[in-house]
């Protein structure tokens, strides 16, 4: 057993409360590889921002959940080194599927975990959810549960239709399971496909797609219910158009990509919405930055020399969620 707080870590529950009070979101970044790593770190470090780090069935595979632990706890190091001397970083399991998969990464160092049981009958979902939260909570690692379903498709998460959590079912789920977090569904998806171009309309400036809005009726209706508890939005990329054109520019194929209008992330990161979760608009940056390396310089072999400004790339692309998105820039605990 490994205790997280040994490694520099924190769980969510702090850094939540201090967001629901103060009108922002913590920003919650899917890394499978150092350059990610090493992006959210400097981003968080410089910005002085509370940071979720997740980890995904798809990056355990990938790259090890070992190595990765070992990487956050390294990351604590890396943002002290920055200047940063007070850090908050969570290290979370990200869609977790069974109850074993949240132990292991419980006992591997995880400071946080998700069940994600939202694709379960209720009353299943609330008994495995309720699990994990049992196991958990003996070492004080935090809980996130899930209740509605998201659509899209990714490589470990995939359902291909969504369906809107519903408000009634909130108060019993929160307290049957004594879940920490709630992640909900009020019209994200996973991926840089949230809608297609028929759920659209389209700017008639620039021809390029708008999206509808989102349940935000939803998120009231869930915030009247519960009220100061800790929500969670899944699916929040944006996906940033000057990505998406810069990669079919440099040879990349991504027709009518669409992502959450970052003025709507804005207005959930100043209610009960306290973690974002961003993934695919990081994938974006670097391919985008990648894919101009190889177009402009085209006898470049060095990795270091297209994975440098892919880096960059995410780094300046976390720096401006944090800072314009999720308002989350100074608010370390302790700023010195
Ligand atoms: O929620 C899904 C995350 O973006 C992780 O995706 O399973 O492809 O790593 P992944
Ligand atoms: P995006 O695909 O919108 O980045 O969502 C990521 C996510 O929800 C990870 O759990
Ligand atoms: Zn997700």
């Amino acid at each position: 057993m490994i205790d997280y707080k040994k490694l520099g870590l924190v769980n969510t529950r702090e850094m939540f409360k201090r967001a629901i009070n103060g009108g922002y979101a913590i920003p919650a970044f899917n890394f499978n590889n150092m350059e990610q790593l090493q992006a959210i770190i400097k981003a968080a470090a410089t910005k002085k921002s509370p940071v979720i780090l997740q980890v995904s069935k798809g990056a355990r595979q990938y790259a090890n959940q070992t190595l990765l632990r070992y990487m956050a706890e390294g990351a604590v190091e890396y943002a002290k080194e920055l200047g940063c001397n007070h850090p908050e970083i969570a290290l979370h399991l990200d869609h977790g599927d069974t109850f074993e998969t949240c132990k292991s990464c419980i006992d591997m160092g995880f400071s946080s975990v998700m069940i994600d049981g939202s694709a379960l009958p209720y009353e299943e979902n609330v008994a495995l959810t309720k699990k994990v939260v049992d196991y958990a909570h003996q070492f004080d690692v935090t809980v996130e549960g899930e209740l509605g379903v998201l659509a899209g498709v990714e490589d470990e998460v995939s359902h291909a239709e969504s369906h809107y959590t519903k408000p009634e079912e909130v108060i019993d789920f929160a307290t049957r399971t004594g879940c920490d977090s709630l992640a909900i569904s009020i019209g994200t998806s996973h991926g840089a496909y949230k809608f297609t171009p028929e759920q659209c309309t389209r700017d008639p400036k620039t021809g390029r797609l708008v999206p509808p809005p989102l349940a935000f009726d939803v998120l009231d209706a869930v915030m009247e219910k519960l009220p100061g508890f800790p929500i969670v939005l899944h699916g929040s990329s944006s996906v940033p158009q000057e990505e998406v054109d810069t990669i079919n520019k440099y040879g990349g194929k991504l027709p009518n990509a669409v992502g959450i209008p970052e003025e709507q992330l804005r207005k959930a990161a100043k209610s009960a919405v306290c973690k974002i979760n961003i993934d695919s608009d990081s994938r974006l940056a670097m391919t985008a930055a990648v894919r101009k390396v190889f177009a402009e310089k085209p006898g470049e072999f060095d990795p270091r020399k297209y994975l440098g400004p892919a880096r960059d790339n995410m780094q300046k692309l976390y720096e401006h969620k944090i800072v314009d998105v999720l308002g989350s820039e100074n608010k370390l605990a302790n700023l010195d």
